[in-house]
C-alpha cells in the first residue's frame, strides 16, 4: 500500500507534475527523473564517445533490460525481444504465425484498431475467418461462449487486455485456462496493462504478449517489447530478419536465432533502452501490485465524481475497471472538451469510433473523452478536473 508520503515523493521525482495535470497516461505518461537521467546520460556519452563504443561500455546495463522485463512479466530473458512500440511487437508475433487458408482468428470486441486492421489485412492474402467473442451485459467476455467457439480451425486467440477506452480489464487469466486446455496459440495485447496491472505470463498462460514503454511503464517514446514463450518460439518464423536475427552461413544458407531476439532488429535507440530499463526498475521498486491498487482507487474516485455531473456520462464497462476512464459531455464534442481542458493545464485524450470500431459501434458511441489516471496523480488533480468540467457548459 502506498502512503501519502510515497505519492509526494513520486511527484517530486516527476517534474512534469509541477507543470501540468496529466490524465493522458494511456497516451504517454510523464516519465520519472530516473528515466530522463538514464536517457540523457547515455545520449551525452554517445554523442561524445561514439555510438558503438558507448554501446560496448553500457552492454551490461543494456543486457540487464531483458532481466528487468523478464522480472516484470515472470518470464525468462531469452523470451524477450526489444522493439520500438507495441504495434511492432504485436505484429512481429502475429505475422510470424504459419497462416493458411481456412484458419480462424478469435478476437475480442474491444480489440485495438491496429490489431483488427492486421486481421483484415491478412484476410486479403488468406481465406481467414475472424470470430469475435460475445460480451456479457456487464461488458466482460462471455467465456462459456468463447470456449464453444474453439475448434480445430482456430489458429489464434487474440485478446486486448485493457482496451484503449471503455475501462474494461479482460480476464486474461480465464482466457488462458481455455486456450491451454485446447492447445490454441494465445496472443495478449498488454499495451495498456504493462506497468498498470501485475502481469504474470505463467498465471495468464499467454504464448505471446506485446507491450509499449511510454504508457503505464513511464518509459520514453519509441520503446516496446515482445514476450514469446520458449515452447512456441520454434513454431514462429519472423517476417523480417536482419543480421542480428539471423546469421548468413553460406552462399545459399542462413541460421535464424532460436531465442526471442529473432524478432528484433539490430538498429535501435540504446538511450531509449536505458530509459526503458530505468522505468521498469522504478515500477518494480514501487511494486506493480501497489501501482494497480492506487490506480483503481483514483479511477473509482474519478468515475464517481464524473457521474455526479448531470451533463456527463461515463461509458466504462466490465467488473474490473482499468485506469482508463471514458466519458462524454452533453453539448460538447470530445475534441472540444480535450482542448478546453488542455488550455486550463489538464491533459486528457479523446478516442473516436475507429480506435475500437466494434466496441464503439455496438454501444452507439462516436467518440469519448479519455482521462487516464496513474499512481502519481492525486485527489486534488481529480478535483481540479471536476471543477473545470463544471464550468465547461
Ligand atoms: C490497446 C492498445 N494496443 C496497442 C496500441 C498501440 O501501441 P503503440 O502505439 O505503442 O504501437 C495501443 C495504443 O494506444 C493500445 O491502446
Amino acid at each position: 500500500m502506498l502512503t501519502d508520503q510515497d505519492i509526494q515523493r513520486f511527484r517530486l521525482e516527476t517534474r512534469g507534475t509541477q507543470h501540468v495535470i496529466h490524465f493522458n497516461n494511456a497516451g504517454s505518461s510523464l516519465p520519472p527523473d530516473a528515466v530522463r537521467n538514464a536517457v540523457n546520460e547515455y545520449n551525452n556519452e554517445e554523442m561524445t564517445m561514439g555510438g558503438y563504443e558507448t554501446n560496448q561500455k553500457y552492454l551490461p546495463q543494456l543486457e540487464a533490460t531483458y532481466d528487468s522485463i523478464a522480472k516484470l512479466l515472470n518470464a525468462n530473458r531469452d523470451e524477450i525481444a526489444l522493439v520500438e512500440n507495441a504495434t511492432v511487437a504485436w505484429n512481429a508475433a502475429f505475422q510470424a504465425i504459419d497462416w493458411e487458408n481456412g484458419d480462424v482468428i478469435i478476437a475480442t470486441r474491444a480489440d485495438y484498431a491496429s490489431n483488427y486492421l492486421a486481421y483484415l489485412h491478412l484476410k486479403r492474402k488468406f481465406d481467414l475467418e475472424i470470430k469475435v467473442i460475445p460480451s456479457l451485459t456487464s461488458g466482460d467476455l462471455d467465456l462459456q461462449a468463447f470456449e464453444k467457439m474453439i475448434d480445430s480451425k482456430v489458429k489464434l486467440v487474440s485478446v486486448t487486455h485493457m482496451p484503449t477506452n471503455g475501462g474494461l480489464t479482460v480476464d486474461a487469466e480465464a482466457v488462458g485456462v481455455i486456450t491451454k486446455k485446447h492447445g490454441v496459440l494465445y496472443l495478449l495485447d498488454a499495451c495498456q496493462s504493462a506497468g498498470q496491472y501485475p502481469i504474470d505470463v505463467e498465471k495468464i498462460g499467454c504464448d505471446m504478449l506485446s507491450a509499449t514503454g511510454r504508457k503505464y511503464l513511464r518509459a520514453p517514446r519509441g520503446t516496446g517489447f515482445l514476450y514469446v514463450r520458449r515452447s512456441v518460439l520454434s513454431q514462429l518464423t519472423p517476417y523480417c530478419i536482419d543480421s542480428h536475427a539471423a546469421e548468413w552461413t553460406g552462399v545459399d544458407s542462413y541460421q535464424i536465432r532460436t531465442d526471442a531476439r529473432k524478432f528484433e532488429g539490430w538498429e535501435a535507440s540504446r538511450a531509449n533502452t536505458m530509459g526503458l530499463k530505468a522505468a521498469i526498475d522504478y515500477a518494480l521498486t514501487i511494486g506493480v501490485e501497489n501501482i494497480w491498487q492506487r490506480i483503481q482507487y483514483l479511477a473509482a474516485i474519478l468515475r464517481n465524481e464524473l457521474a455526479q455531473l448531470p451533463y456527463v456520462k461515463v461509458h466504462d464497462i466490465g467488473d474490473l475497471k482499468s485506469g482508463l476512464v471514458s466519458f462524454t459531455l452533453e453539448g460538447k464534442s470530445a475534441d472540444e472538451a480535450k482542448t478546453y481542458l488542455h488550455e486550463r493545464g489538464i491533459n486528457v485524450s479523446w478516442n473516436g469510433t475507429s480506435n475500437t470500431y466494434l466496441d464503439m459501434t455496438s454501444r452507439d458511441l462516436k467518440e469519448v473523452v479519455r482521462a487516464s489516471v496513474h499512481y502519481y496523480n492525486n485527489e486534488e488533480e481529480i478535483s481540479d478536473l471536476i471543477t473545470v468540467l463544471k464550468k465547461i457548459n
